[in-house]
């Protein structure tokens, strides 16, 4: 069953995206708590069926050091720690105190306290000042910006890395021409244009729940 309606795609039909999500096994408590207070509070996460997605390619790729740009409570960042293991570091960011100050419960709740960095702040100007290079960059800021975070987060990604941002289709308003106002399609539609033409990725956009593009930078 989806859970919060903000998980749902508003382009994949209903009874599709039902199956999709009925097929994921359950998830643990802790995780179960975080779905029901993002549900109850209105915060907007990625959900399990594209956490799957992320804890997948940071096994498969192994990815140690990530970055997070846009964290929230902490929902997405309990799925990329405990897919990094003991030896990751998930670098957190989030603009919002109060929402870090809840994620760092959670972390501790998790068990991936010791693996996470919470900062809070710009994201766009913490993953430049963050030393080090990363194997995985995650974008979920806000989506006017993913344009600008796309350029703050390029230079510290290291070659053979993932970047993956959520929210590329954007309720399917990604395919259509964004109205003279809607900062946030346009932001959308001009970071898969900018993904799509660059000569340093090579981008895949997955369609979903609301859409997600993984590049490999070259
Ligand atoms: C969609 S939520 C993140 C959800 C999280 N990735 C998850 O799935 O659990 C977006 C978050 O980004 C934060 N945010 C937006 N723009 C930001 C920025 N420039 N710097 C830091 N945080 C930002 C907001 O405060 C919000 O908590």
């Amino acid at each position: 069953m989806i859970r919060s309606e903000n998980l749902r795609s508003g382009y994949i039909q209903d009874d599709v995206e039902e199956y999709i999500y009925k097929l994921l096994p359950d998830r643990d408590p802790v995780v179960k708590e975080m779905e029901d207070y993002a549900e109850e509070h209105d915060i907007p996460i990625i959900g399990p069926a594209v956490a799957r997605l992320l804890a997948l390619l940071v096994q498969a790729s192994d990815a140690k050091r990530i970055f997070e740009m846009g964290s929230a409570i902490g929902y997405s960042t309990v799925w990329l720690a405990r897919a990094a293991g003991t030896k990751g570091r998930v670098f957190y960011s989030d603009g919002d105190p109060e929402k870090a100050k809840r994620a760092e419960v959670y972390f501790r709740m998790a068990g991936v306290a010791k693996r996470v960095e919470v900062q809070v702040g710009d994201a766009l100007g913490l993953v430049r000042k963050t030393s080090g290079k990363f194997d995985l960059i995650f974008i979920d800021v806000d989506k006017q910006q993913y344009p600008a975070a796309l350029h703050a987060a390029l230079p510290k990604l290291q070659r053979g890395g993932l970047l993956i941002a959520d929210n590329t289709l954007w309720s399917g308003k990604a395919a259509r021409p964004a109205g003279e106002g809607d900062k946030e399609t346009k932001g959308i539609q001009e970071f898969n244009r900018l993904v799509y033409t660059s000569k340093d990725l090579y981008p895949v956009l997955i369609p979903l729940r609301d859409g997600v593009t993984v590049c490999r930078k070259m």
